[in-house]
């Protein structure tokens, strides 16, 4: 009788401790969906708010999952597990009976935002000899953390916003008077390690600043202050490794004052998307291949999905890289893919793919090299 040919064991993991927890289970049922199961044998992991592993049965890991604003992880008679590895095998296993949960040839985090996106997972991971879909440890870091992004960028000789980082110790009434003076208004203010546009505000005089700078603190012990850039939101996806690819551009057409979390998450209309974006060919050839030196100079692997903001003159700004961008069938990072040719499953093939070449480069790198 002939074998059947062996299924590439994937472990996707969703959910997470961040507030783009709700996001990560929408990417997740969409990806599990579209995951070819003659190919793959999927196993799926639910991260709780409190950061356990919850393995769930395909036919019940999701409550409410067709409604985005009551869609929560079904932890009713989910194991807890956690990960194993011994003898070059990595497998998951439960903590109430210590049984083994096959052995995983590739996770696939798609957990959005904090302790998912910005290495902290990626590290974890690492210390099983895993292959893993997307960026690294250090393209996960430096992608969450915008200050250090944007000094890379800038090393790469790519224009980003004029801008300054702060620390709460360098506070003082003196500096607010400065800041206004040397920014003017409007002005943004970020937390530096965060997305969603959590903590983000646009101030408009010296008062606002004040609350902008407070409320960013509450988020994060370093925060942004940013010169304004009039311009479109203009975000390209990225694919590949060494040598990527980069898809078509889409616009973003924030309904509200800026893209914020409203427009974001809250109002089905805060926000139209247009893909592709309508620019002139020049235009599009300075934003993929910048999108690309990006990739490259934040150290990305698998996939990035790189944001801009075009000013009137035709000068492009980079104003974000995300190395977990968000992942449902109607989100900007697939969307782009399908009108550049790589259909939605494709595209998972692709960085499923991706992460196992990846992983191979890493096994082979003690053997001889020869030029
Ligand atoms: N310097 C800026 N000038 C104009 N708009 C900005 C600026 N920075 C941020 N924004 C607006 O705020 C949104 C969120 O900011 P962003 O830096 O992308 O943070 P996040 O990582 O939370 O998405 C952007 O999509 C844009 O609408
Ligand atoms: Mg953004």
């Amino acid at each position: 009788m002939k074998t059947p040919p062996h299924k590439t064991r994937v472990c996707l993991l969703f959910g997470g401790k961040s507030g783009e927890h709700e996001v990560s289970l929408q990417s997740a049922k969409s990806i599990y969906e579209a995951l070819d199961k003659d190919k793959y044998d999927v196993l799926l992991v639910g991260i709780d708010k409190s950061g356990k592993w919850l393995l769930g049965d395909a036919s019940k890991y999701l409550l409410n999952a067709t409604n985005p604003k009551l869609i929560a992880l079904n932890k009713t008679n989910a194991s807890v597990v956690t990960p194993v590895s011994s003898d070059g095998n990595t497998s998951l296993m439960r903590l109430e009976d210590k049984g083994q949960v096959g052995s995983i040839d590739v996770f696939f985090p798609i957990t959005h935002g904090t302790y998912g996106e910005d290495g902290s997972l990626q590290g974890f991971l690492e210390l099983f000899d895993v292959a893993y879909v997307g960026a690294g440890v250090l393209g996960s870091a430096v992608g969450m953390d915008k200050d250090v992004m944007k000094r890379l960028l800038r090393d790469a000789g790519i224009p980003v916003a004029r801008y300054m980082a702060l620390k709460k110790f360098e506070m003082s009434v003196k500096r607010l008077h400065d800041i206004a003076h040397d920014f003017g208004f409007p002005v943004f203010v970020k937390p530096a390690n965060l997305g969603s546009s959590v903590g983000i505000s646009k101030a408009h005089d010296e008062n606002e600043l004040q609350q902008a700078i407070k409320t960013a603190f509450q988020y994060d012990t370093k925060i942004l202050i940013e010169e304004y850039v009039p311009g479109r939101e203009i975000e390209l996806s990225v694919l590949g490794d060494d040598g990527p690819i980069v898809s078509v551009p889409g616009e973003v057409l924030p309904q509200h004052e800026f893209y914020s979390y409203e427009a974001k998450y809250i109002d089905e209309k805060g926000a139209v998307l247009q893909i592709p974006a309508q620019l002139p060919q020049e235009i599009v050839f300075r934003l993929q291949n910048t999108a690309k030196q990006a990739f490259l100079a934040l150290e990305c692997s698998g996939m990035a999905r790189v944001d801009f903001f075009v000013k009137e003159g035709g000068e492009i700004i980079l104003n974000e890289i995300n190395t977990l961008p968000g992942f449902t069938k109607i989100s900007m990072y697939p969307k782009l893919w399908e009108v550049s040719g790589i259909a939605y499953s494709e595209l998972l093939d692709r960085l499923i793919q991706l992460a196992q070449d990846r992983k191979r480069q890493k096994d082979i790198l003690k053997r001889d090299f020869t030029i």
